[in-house]
């Protein structure tokens, strides 16, 4: 008789061990090992693929894109990258709570609409908890079909019987495999029952989404382990105090990286955002000192962003730095190049940076925006409000060349800007538009003497 094997996994990260550890060498995590059964690897071969061929000459291979799925929410369909893959699997991430069976939900009834069958599996919630959702969003069609099972096999006994065009699972950690021992939720399970989702819908060439919780620290690992195994990795993110949500492409088989579209949280389901930049800027203050417009990019996608500063005198021994939105050690970093390099004298004062809004920027261009804020509500001095700035700092306080300037410029231009102080780099390659007059800076000093 053949020997199960067994080995033990950490349930933070995934890491295998094939003795049982105290502590995880990948995670640092105490206590969390546990013995899962190992499942046959080579039960089923990858399905789209077929081994044991020849070498090809790149060009004979026939390029064959999958018939794409236009789900018709414009916002989807651009991360994406132009609609649902024939037999891909999309893993969407985000933490509870945020929208993810809100969005899928309605997704599904936009597909159903246009006479897709579609099944939404959930093992999350029962049949009426979805049906009530589906009123609060007005979904209701023949061909959307809502079925509540956790077991990987019956759901694909049902799959097979009622032959979707598209399938939901909600939610990747509460479905099992009756092949593993393993409680639902651990990551041998979720592993395992994804790899045998992923493969059945490559078979029968059905999309399938995967919808996977995760937290902030990102401590229930579930969705992490699985990144490799999809074709699509979208993550869907907000702020809990705030209405706007954000889904980003993390991973694209089939289409560009990093892409995002922006949704509204209503009372009815949730809202496409068009046009995110005037939605972040709607409630600016105009000429207050402090407040400076940067064109950031998420993506292939500019979005103007208000970043704010508040720079005031210190009571504490050692002052306060606060950065919401922005990298904290970025802003640590650009206050010493403004104390050494401009002479703007912060070590005294408490520096607070805010994106308002609850937007997070990550890139290096919106450092120039950082410094011009502050700048600003140091000196008290407001800026004018028909003003961009964007740029890398560096150490020596020289201003750098950002990338995808033409597109950063075009959209502060489509929103009424007039005027962009950007890196001398970036201004000598410029196409130049009618109605953005640009101050090429070089340096921090150039900054400070242009932007007020
Ligand atoms: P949900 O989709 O259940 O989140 P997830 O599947 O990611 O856990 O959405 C949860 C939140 O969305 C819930 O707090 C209520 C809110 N919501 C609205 O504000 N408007 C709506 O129309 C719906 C359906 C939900
Ligand atoms: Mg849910």
């Amino acid at each position: 008789m053949k020997k199960s094997k067994t080995s033990f996994f950490c349930q933070h990260c995934g890491y295998m061990s094939p003795k049982w550890l105290g502590k995880c060498p990948s995670c640092d995590g105490w206590n969390c090992f546990a013995e899962e059964l190992i499942a046959d690897q080579d039960a089923e071969s990858r399905a789209d693929m077929k081994f044991g061929g020849k070498p090809l000459q790149i060009e004979d291979i026939p390029a064959e894109e999958g018939n794409r799925t236009v789900t018709g929410i414009t916002e989807i369909d651009r991360v994406l990258g132009g609609g649902i893959v024939a037999g891909s699997a999309i893993l969407v991430g985000g933490e509870p709570g945020i929208g993810k069976s809100t969005l899928l939900l309605q997704m599904m009834h936009r597909l159903a609409e246009k006479g897709l069958k579609v099944l939404y599996v959930s093992g999350e919630e029962s049949a009426q908890q979805i049906k009530l959702r589906s009123n609060r969003i007005g979904a209701s069609c023949k061909d959307l079909l809502v079925l509540v099972e956790i077991s990987l096999e019956r759901i694909q006994e049902q799959i097979k019987s009622v032959q979707p065009g598209i399938v939901v699972i909600d939610s990747i950690q509460t479905v099992y495999s009756a092949d593993l021992m393993s409680a639902p939720g651990s990551v041998g399970q979720v592993r395992e029952a994804s790899s045998k989702m992923i493969l059945f819908s490559k078979k029968h060439g059905i999309p399938v989404f995967l919808i996977g919780h995760v937290t902030k620290d990102g401590s229930i690992a579930g969705p992490k382990v699985l990144e490799h195994m999809v074709d699509t990795v979208l993550y869907f993110e907000g702020d809990s105090g705030h209405a706007y949500r954000i889904i980003r492409s993390i991973k694209n088989r089939f289409g560009p990286a990093n892409e995002i579209g922006v949704f509204e949280m209503q009372d009815r389901g949730l809202k496409e955002v068009p046009n995110p930049s005037a939605f972040f800027l709607a409630e600016r203050p105009q000429n207050v000192a402090g407040s400076v417009v940067v064109p950031s990019l998420e993506g292939t996608r500019p979005i103007l962003v208000e970043i704010q500063a508040l720079v005031s005198a210190t009571n504490l021994g050692t002052p306060r730095r606060t950065a919401i939105g922005v990298d904290h050690n970025r802003v640590s970093l650009l206050i010493a190049v403004l104390d050494k390099i401009c002479g703007l004298h912060l070590s005294g004062s408490d520096v607070f940076i805010n994106v308002a809004g609850g937007v997070r920027v990550e890139e290096p261009a919106v450092d120039l925006g950082i410094v011009a804020a502050m700048a600003s509500s140091f000196l008290d001095r407001p800026i004018d409000p028909h003003t961009v700035v964007l740029g890398e700092v560096g150490l020596a306080g020289e201003v750098r060349a950002i990338s995808q300037m033409d597109l950063r410029i075009r959209e502060a231009a489509r929103l009424g800007f007039s005027r962009a102080l950007a890196p001398k780099t970036n201004a000598v390659h410029l196409t130049k538009t009618a109605k953005m007059e640009i101050y090429a800076v070089s340096s921090l000093k150039e900054l400070l003497e242009n932007i007020f």
